[in-house]
């Protein structure tokens, strides 16, 4: 095959630990039921809508015979599904050990290039020499990904057929908050239509955003964070060696700011800006611009023209007024299709949709920059997201920063010197190689959602708890997908969706940084992570501040 790395060759030598409750095998575990569950709200109409999935238990395995789990042959789909994340190719290396270790004979098949390749029935068998190749590695590249939404009537008796079609006992789809909902919408949809397969999700996005009480943490987070501290730590010692730049990093995270608080916990940063704060201050996007112009002034007042700032990608959405902005352009965009996609011309777009905007907002737009205004026209992702890693919300904040110096400068308020730089981290992280807690974490998710499947569970997200803890003592179920859920707007419609968990206010890890970026702005108390795969063992600091106490 091809050339491997001296990294690949020694990630391919790891042996991932499994929880102590899945290392017999799924013959050997037994599922436990707790009580009915609800959805996070809006019960009374994701239960009418999920009429036939609605309200299942929560599952945790114990030790227990269930030979029956063995004695059927059976054929499990996987599907990666949305952005890439660290450990994409363990889930299935977990599924496929699985499998296999309930009985020899099953088989595994991949959609290929996400929920398009059920569409197509597009596949491959996951044979033991494929899966050898990809052991421990980065990259969804076995099977690759895609953003197809499975939504018209079509779809569904399409993904019905494929699984018919290929005697498909059940669909593992590894995935985020949108196609987890996905996949609660396909089981909902086979037990109505009686079709005999389980659907199975798995937390997975680099965002962080996909957890709750069941769900510690999606995999791929503990992964990116590291690569994104040590890019981000490598500024910060450049930036106190030469002591002339500012450094604005944007940091992926659809919405949520976990990864820039994860960072920031790591590289000790002059600025971490937290969207979910200023949502809740409701600030405005020049408030947000005098909270940065003054830490930079009062660092120029000592003598520090220097500075590292971390902009969470999902910032835009949090500032109140741009969200009004953001949310009244999905509609506008979603109701006259038909009308922009024959003008050519981007000025011309935004003319016409200016027009349809209520005057506040239209006046909003018209006073941003060019080409950020352009970047929030630019189309919707599969379900309804503007693509926030299109936008570059550094630079306007650069720009807005320097005009507000000027002022100050003016003013006689401020003497300093404002030369920045930006930055973007996100793809970068990716595909990086799991570290040693994602490459445990994921093969024990894929372990543990094809045992799931082997009890004829379904609509359930595969979960693995206590992960502050030796992989050994990991504890293992599966928490029931509607459980999670609410109506939100999306493309101008009330949804079904899975809640996204933001960043609390009142958590541990959040009051861990208010009390120290006062310190961290006006001292240079940076941090330089990354190195040796000894530390990639411990896993993220929010982890660790969540579950401090816990037992
Ligand atoms: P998922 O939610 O599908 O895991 O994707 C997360 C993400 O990496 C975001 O952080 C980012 O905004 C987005 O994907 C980028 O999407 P794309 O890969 O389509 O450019």
């Amino acid at each position: 095959m091809f050339q491997k790395s001296e990294l690949q060759l020694e990630r391919s030598k790891f042996k991932p630990v499994l929880p102590a409750i899945l290392k017999n095998g799924p013959a050997s575990v037994s599922p436990k039921f707790g009580k009915p569950t609800k959805s996070i709200a809006d019960q009374d109409t994701v239960e009418k809508l999920f009429s036939n999935t609605y309200g299942k238990p929560v599952v945790t395995f114990a030790k227990g015979k269930n030979a029956a789990v063995a004695k059927k042959v059976v054929k499990i789909g996987v599907v990666l599904s949305g952005g890439q994340a660290p450990g994409g190719h363990n889930v299935i290396a977990g599924l496929f050990d699985g499998l296999k270790k309930a009985n020899p004979k099953n088989k595994l098949i991949g959609f290929l290039g996400g929920p398009s390749g059920i569409l197509e029935n597009k596949w491959k068998e996951i044979t033991a020499p494929l899966m050898d190749e990809y052991r421990n590695t980065g990259g969804f590249d076995i099977i690759q990904s895609g953003r197809t939404k499975i939504e018209t009537p079509e779809q569904f008796q399409q993904t019905k057929k494929t699984i018919l079609d290929n005697k498909i006992d059940a669909l593992v789809v590894v995935g985020g908050d949108d196609s987890n909902t996905n996949a609660a919408l396909i089981a909902e949809y086979f037990k109505k239509e009686n079709a005999p397969a389980s659907v199975i999700g798995v937390p997975k996005t680099i965002d962080g955003d996909l957890k709750n009480d069941q769900v510690e943490a999606s995999f791929g987070f503990d992964t990116a964070t590291k690569i994104y501290a040590e890019l981000v730590g490598n500024i910060c010692r450049d930036v106190n060696s030469a002591r002339k730049y500012w450094h604005f990093v944007r940091l992926m995270g659809r919405s949520a700011s976990h990864i820039a608080l994860e960072v920031g916990f790591k590289t000790q940063p002059n600025i971490t800006l937290i969207g979910e704060e200023v949502k809740a201050k409701e600030m405005t996007l020049s408030q947000v611009v005098d909270y940065v112009a003054d830490i930079v002034m009062k660092r120029a007042a000592a003598k520090k023209n220097f500075g590292v700032a971390l902009v969470p990608e999902g910032l835009i959405e949090f500032i109140p007024e741009m969200k009004e902005l953001i949310s009244a352009l999905n509609d506008v965009l979603a109701d006259n299709e038909e009308a922009l996609n024959v003008m050519s011309h981007i000025d011309e777009k935004k003319k016409f949709v200016q027009g349809k905007l209520a005057e506040h907002l239209s006046a909003l737009m018209k006073s941003l920059p060019g080409g950020i205004s352009s970047q929030l026209m630019l189309d919707r992702d599969p379900h309804g997201n503007v693509q926030v890693s299109q936008i570059e919300t550094e630079k306007l904040l650069i720009d807005m920063v320097k005009v507000k110096l000027a002022e100050l400068k003016k003013a006689g308020k401020y003497d300093g010197k404002f030369s920045a730089i930006t930055h973007f981290f996100g793809y970068e992280g990716r595909c990086g190689a799991p570290s040693n807690f994602d490459t445990n974490y994921t093969y024990a998710l894929g372990y543990n959602a094809v045992t799931l499947a082997l009890n004829g569970l379904t609509g359930y997200l595969s979960s693995v708890r206590k992960l502050v803890k030796n992989p050994s003592q990991w504890e293992c179920g599966g928490v029931p997908l509607t459980m999670m859920m609410n109506i939100e707007r999306r493309k101008g419609k009330e949804k079904p969706v899975i809640q996204k968990a933001l960043v609390k206010l009142d958590g541990a890890p959040f009051k861990m940084l208010q009390k120290n970026r006062q310190s961290w702005a006006l001292n240079d108390s940076y941090v330089f992570p990354g190195g040796p795969s000894s530390v990639t063992d411990i896993t993220t600091k929010i982890l660790q501040y969540e579950q401090k106490g816990k037992k």
